[in-house]
């Protein structure tokens, strides 16, 4: 048996086995108008239709945007009606946080924020993370989306400052590092931060 305490926590994690890896793959969302949704994540985020059909008296819809996945999300019919809002803050939906969509550059985020537009109404919500540059928006039905750009320094979560993506790459990078020196509790290069969280995963399996 092992016994280690996990950081900031009074808890003591007690462990007699390692848990076999797991590697996160896919979601599923239940929808109510298919047609609506599969137009969506198909004509806005990109995806393919890897398969379709019908299991369990449910309707789904395979999609993805990587060929080594068959299917990063699943559409599943039967979502009730009425779902209510969530209590802390409407802009989440009320029960998927969060589906995010990694961006290789800022230039990538800036061209996906030009067609993000052109192709989609709603609230779009501009965050500087210090860690990550993002854009919220929600699909059809409501379950907020992310896309966003890794910067390259990790400080404490959760930030959530403005960002103006008008303003040059070298304007935002400046921005972002001293966002990151002024406030940024734990501020490291991303890589270190990387290599600190890889033990701690490690250690937490033993
Ligand atoms: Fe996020």
């Amino acid at each position: 048996m092992n016994t280690i305490r996990p950081p900031g926590s009074e808890q003591e994690y007690v462990s007699n086995h390692r848990v076999p890896h797991l590697n996160f793959s896919h979601l599923g969302i239940c929808v109510r108008d298919m047609e609506v949704m599969e137009d969506f994540y198909t004509r806005v985020l990109g995806m393919t239709v890897t398969d379709r059909g019908s299991a369990l008296d449910t309707d789904l819809v395979f999609l993805s945007r990587d060929p080594a996945e068959h299917h990063q999300i699943v559409l599943g019919t039967g979502r009730p009606e009425r779902i209510p809002e969530n209590t802390s803050n409407p802009m989440f939906g009320a029960i998927i946080n969060q589906i995010s969509f990694r961006i290789a550059s800022l230039n990538g985020l800036k061209e996906f924020d030009r067609h993000l537009t052109q192709s989609h109404t709603g609230e779009f919500i501009y965050a500087n993370h210090g860690t990550a540059w993002s854009i919220y928006f929600h699909d059809p039905e409501g379950n907020m989306l992310e896309a966003f750009v890794d910067s390259e320094w990790y400080i404490k979560q959760p930030v959530f400052e403005p960002l103006d993506l008008s303003q040059t790459n070298k304007e935002i990078l400046q921005k972002t590092r001293s966002l990151c020196e002024d406030a940024g509790e734990g501020f490291e290069p991303v890589a270190q931060w990387r290599q600190r969280i890889e033990i701690l995963m490690e250690l937490q399996r033993i």
